[in-house]
């Protein structure tokens, strides 16, 4: 069974998506990393994001492949694993940029789907349930408030930073999340949005036990498993 999961940024999808491939056996790939690295590949090599024809012109120039040990995805850069790289402020908005780019959607969208033909996933991104597995047995709109999501992330790297004060306030995440939202949301390739068939979740309220058992719950009746 392949479960897609597709939400704006900070509504808890990784989090979630990983739980719940964890409880059913399958594999978790996080599509938005493969954007991230692209980005910070782009950044490595001095190619502004926003530069669309230096951007396409790199692309044959970038491998970017899933690796898992214990069960953790790694994310391999031209053999590199840049998996802690790609979780910076600069990388999420070179990859909102880049994916904007219908030739750089194209060469991830088949990756991901030659990885989800392979084994079970449990898939996490912006257009999985749109474009990448229209078939998925279960598609999931994960979403939250804007400043529940802002607030979550403010906490996200308070805690990366040991408890230190961070340079970003809320209103500063919140701003950019809203910049992101409507990135992802308009632009004309492959633009966020629910699927007809997907079952909508507002996380702003719940756990992640709660949504975790949501979504298994909704898993095991479409595999008849209730
Ligand atoms: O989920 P994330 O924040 O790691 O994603 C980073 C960026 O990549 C995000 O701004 C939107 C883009 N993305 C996308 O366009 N399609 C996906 N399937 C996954 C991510």
């Amino acid at each position: 069974m392949n479960i897609a999961i597709d939400g704006p940024a900070g509504a808890g999808k990784s989090t979630i998506a990983k739980r719940v491939a964890k409880e059913l056996g399958s594999v978790y790939i996080d599509t938005g990393a493969m954007y991230r690295a692209l980005g910070l590949y782009m950044l490595q090599h001095g190619i502004a994001p926003s530069d669309e024809a230096g951007v396409l012109a790199a692309l044959p120039l970038v491998d970017i492949s899933l690796a898992y040990t214990d069960g953790t995805q790694h994310v391999i850069l031209n053999g590199e694993d840049v998996s802690h790289l790609i979780r910076t402020e600069e990388v999420s908005s070179a990859a909102s940029v880049i994916s904007s780019y219908p030739l750089v959607r194209e060469k991830l969208v088949e990756l991901q789907q030659k990885l989800a033909a392979k084994t079970p996933s449990v898939m996490d991104g912006r257009d999985i349930g749109t474009v990448v597995l229209p078939d998925a047995e279960l598609k999931i709109y994960l979403t939250a408030s804007p400043e529940t999501r802002a607030e979550r992330r403010y906490k996200e790297l308070v805690e990366k930073a040991g408890g230190e004060a961070i340079s970003l306030t809320v209103e500063e995440i919140a701003d950019d999340i809203r910049t992101r939202d409507e990135r992802d949301m308009n632009r004309a390739a492959s633009p966020l949005r629910q699927a007809e068939d997907a079952v909508c979740i507002d996380s702003s309220f719940l756990t992640i036990d709660e949504v975790t058992a949501q979504i298994l719950r909704l898993a095991a009746e479409r595999s008849g498993k209730s």
